[in-house]
């Protein structure tokens, strides 16, 4: 396999935590130059990666034009993800992005027909596709396991939005991130009902925010939060049955708890998530008589799993069942604006009526 080029765009807090581990340990791939519009960002990540000057950029339009990278891969805030790539798909790079795709479902359906016309791919972030649970639950679910689905409750909570002393940031600012719990923890999970086999047909959300203002990041101001601290989401499926998905980021003693409950005719799936440890659990056969969930252990295969080396293997012209690309973002972030179209108007909201208005 030829080893590609990356360039990275937007080196902060995931890129630096889950991308960039990632590409070092694959020998297809290197990193050779990173653009973020902040000094200290390109610092610290350029030192790191022991870029010389010249391979670092304070724009996104400099990398594409520098003749270094044969692909990039966008961690900035959600606001800037379309723009940027779009621009990088017209200068013939391939683009993987963070989730969600854009702020909204008809920039997103924008850089699906850029992708469509240059032919290239755009691969997309859902990264709890890659852990070994969730595959496994997968593979039970896909092989019958538990039977017909019946009812789907996720759930993912956390304090994140009552650290003290939190400001301003784009997440808590509407037309920077586009929602705000909403698309930060629910686009995963709306990813993921997918994963398990489902589709949507329409959606029924309440949402609010709990901490209404914040100090503004570089000054004595303080702003709104225009952003959902929770949002609980309703969601019928295409094929009849429903799921439930419930988030938040002022769980005061929750620091990151994730529960997906799957419940079949032949028996139930549980996977839960909790200050960093995960367990799958099982009831199904004679364990059902006396709803007795066993912890599964999960085989070897279902265990090897990176997010950057799947884009790697995209650009080699490789996608297996896992691999998330923009179509699969597309329909996550229909969800998501299907939700904040269904807060805003009191209804439900159907997945067609967005694709309908965006004709
Ligand atoms: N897949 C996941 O599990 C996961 C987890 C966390 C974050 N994310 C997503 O990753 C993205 C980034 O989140 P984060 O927590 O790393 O944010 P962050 O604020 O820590 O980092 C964003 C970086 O982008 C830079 N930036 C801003 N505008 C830019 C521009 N126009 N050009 C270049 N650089 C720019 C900022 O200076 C910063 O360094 C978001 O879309 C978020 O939803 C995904």
């Amino acid at each position: 396999m030829k080893k590609y080029r990356i360039g990275l765009i937007g080196v902060g807090g995931i890129m630096n935590g889950a991308h960039i581990p990632e590409y070092l340990w694959d020998e297809n791939c290197e990193i050779t130059a990173i653009a973020d519009i902040s000094e200290s960002a390109l610092e610290r990540t350029g030192n790191r990666l022991n870029l010389p000057p010249e391979r670092r950029f304070k724009s996104h339009r400099e990398l594409l034009r520098s003749g270094l990278v044969d692909a990039v891969d966008i961690a900035t805030p959600n606001d800037a993800h379309v723009p940027i790539a779009l621009e990088a798909l017209d200068s013939g790079f391939p683009v993987s992005v963070e989730k969600p795709i854009g702020i909204n479902f008809r920039e997103s359906l924008e850089l699906e027909r850029k992708s469509q016309e240059t032919g290239l791919p755009v691969f997309v972030c859902f990264s709890w596709r890659y852990r070994a649970l969730p595959r496994y639950m997968k593979y039970l679910v896909d092989s019958g396991e538990i039977g017909k689905l019946y009812h789907i409750y996720f759930k993912n909570i956390k304090d994140s939005g009552l650290w003290e002393g939190r400001r301003l940031e784009w997440r808590f600012q509407k037309e920077r991130a586009g929602s705000g719990v909403l698309c930060d923890l629910g686009s995963h999970l709306f990813d993921l009902v997918r994963f398990f086999g489902e589709e949507f047909e329409s959606v029924f959300c309440d949402m609010g925010t709990i901490v209404r203002r914040r100090q503004k990041i570089d000054s004595d101001e303080w702003g709104d939060v225009t952003t959902d601290d929770w949002s609980n989401v309703i969601c019928r499926l295409k094929s009849g049955i429903n799921a439930t998905v419930t988030l938040s980021r002022c769980a005061t003693n929750e620091k990151d708890t994730i529960e997906l409950y799957l419940i079949g005719e032949k028996g139930s799936l549980k996977f839960i998530y909790e200050n960093g440890r995960q367990k799958l659990l099982k009831c199904v056969g004679e364990d059902k008589a006396d709803n007795t969930f066993r912890e599964v252990s999960v085989p070897e295969d279902f265990k090897a799993g990176s997010q950057s080396s799947a884009y790697i293997r995209l650009l080699g012209g490789i996608k297996d069942s896992y691999t998330a690309v923009i179509s699969d973002g597309i329909k996550s972030q229909a969800a998501v604006d299907a939700a904040i179209k269904s807060y805003e108007t009191g209804r439900r909201v159907s997945i067609d009526e967005l694709y309908r208005e965006s004709l």
